[in-house]
């Protein structure tokens, strides 16, 4: 038996629930669901029982239901989840990773994945047909993925072709981070997806077919990219959604090489040139390291910039001793802290901020795909349609393609 939630149950972050976990403490530690809730947090609906249970009582629960379902299931964590989650995966990773970790499960039935509802949609994708993908909080979406809907893509996909018509062509790539319609219209018009670890092979694949890039949903992923290929922001457009045409001229498209869609991360551009200078005064010989989701003057001030992955391996294998300023998420940066004793390791940003979405996967949740799973229910499956997935399966081939 499934029991499957449609897409409008992913719930937009709210400003009380984003200020209800920025803190200046530090303090990060996992509460009861029913607590996180008076927290302010808005949270998909579960049985009450799980409210309440102690963080005791729900890691007992998920060994035993672990080692009743054995290798039926498999979880996947992404680095961005918090410490009380990801020590129930069995692989963690960067969205890259854990896309290609997917596609090459063959024996696990169910894959609960803990991570934001983009990534469960890819593993979907990805996955054979037999296998049931689960996100143990359908409201945990991604706030950058939403920027980018169907109908306003279409409408400047339509517009590019008629202002070009038909002298230039444009390649759409879009960030692994988009819901998978958009993965499927640049997969049925010649383009492809990319993560932030393959970025620039994605341009580069795209320039051999065509003379420009749209680029969705991130524009800082899209510029950070540009520029380090050495393409001058002059040769770069904004697509804003919201106006005419983008809010743009028919010449200045015609003259652009990269067209960015106006997204961005909320986590990733409160990293500041600031905030990087006053680490570099605190500690001379700090190493700044930051995600390219940051804004490109936060990016020209780092000296290392790439994925999650990247930024782990990296600290892991840094020197003891060294220390290190970081730019992206809080709940990532806090355990590499605390996995590398011997080094200093820090948020740039001095307020704590988690990426809300990714938070709102909370132990007691996974607790409860994996009861479900024991009782035969498929709870919180993501199944995409088959005509979107066709297509959406051949723009992340191309990426697995070029990644190799
Ligand atoms: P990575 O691909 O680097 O894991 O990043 C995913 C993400 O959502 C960053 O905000
Ligand atoms: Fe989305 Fe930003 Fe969270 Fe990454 S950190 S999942 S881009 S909101």
């Amino acid at each position: 038996m499934t029991m499957t939630l449609n897409r409008q149950t992913v719930i937009p972050i709210t400003e009380l629930e984003q200020s209800a976990f920025c803190r200046s403490d530090g303090n990060l530690r996992t509460q009861t669901l029913e607590e996180e809730f008076k927290a302010g947090v808005r949270w998909q609906k579960i049985p009450t029982r799980y409210m309440k249970l102690s963080p005791e009582e729900i890691d007992a629960g998920i060994a035993e239901a672990k080692k009743a379902l054995g290798n039926q299931v498999i979880l996947l964590g992404h680095h961005y989840q918090r410490s009380d989650v990801i020590k129930y995966a069995d692989i963690r990773g960067d969205s890259y990773l854990l896309s290609k970790q997917a596609a090459e499960i063959k024996d696990a039935r169910a894959i609960v994945f803990c991570g934001v509802h983009f990534m469960a949609e890819t593993a979907d994708i990805l996955s054979s047909d037999d296998q049931s993908v689960i996100l143990p909080n359908m409201a945990a979406g991604c706030s950058m993925a939403d920027m980018a809907n169907l109908e306003e893509v279409e409408d400047c996909w339509d517009d590019l072709q008629s202002v070009l018509e038909g002298q230039g062509t444009v390649v759409p790539i879009t960030y692994m981070n988009s819901t998978a319609d958009i993965k499927a219209l640049c997969g049925k018009n010649g383009g492809l997806v990319c993560t932030s670890s393959n970025a620039d092979r994605a341009f580069n694949w795209a320039y051999e077919r065509g003379d420009k890039v749209l680029f969705l949903p991130d524009q800082h992923l899209g510029r950070n990219t540009a520029l380090k290929m050495g393409i001058p922001e002059t040769e770069m457009v904004v697509w804003d959604p919201f106006k005419q045409m983008g809010g743009l001229s028919p010449e200045q498209i015609r003259r652009a090489k990269v067209i960015l869609w106006k997204g961005h991360c909320s986590v990733h551009t409160r990293f500041t040139t600031k905030q990087i200078e006053e680490a570099r005064e605190q500690h001379p010989g700090i190493n700044v390291i930051v995600h390219p989701e940051c804004t490109k003057e936060a990016v020209a001030a780092a000296d290392y910039v790439g994925s999650t992955e990247y930024i782990q391996n990296m600290i892991n294998a840094a020197p003891t001793g060294s220390v290190w300023g970081v730019g992206t998420e809080i709940n990532m940066v806090s355990r590499l802290a605390k996995e590398n004793p011997d080094k200093t390791v820090f948020c740039l940003d001095p307020v704590v901020c988690p990426c809300a979405t990714m938070y709102r996967i909370h132990p007691a949740y996974v607790l409860w795909v994996l009861d479900g799973l024991v009782a035969g229910l498929v709870i919180n499956r993501i199944e995409v349609p088959p005509a979107t997935k066709a297509n959406a399966r051949i723009a992340l081939d191309r990426m697995l393609e070029i990644s190799k």
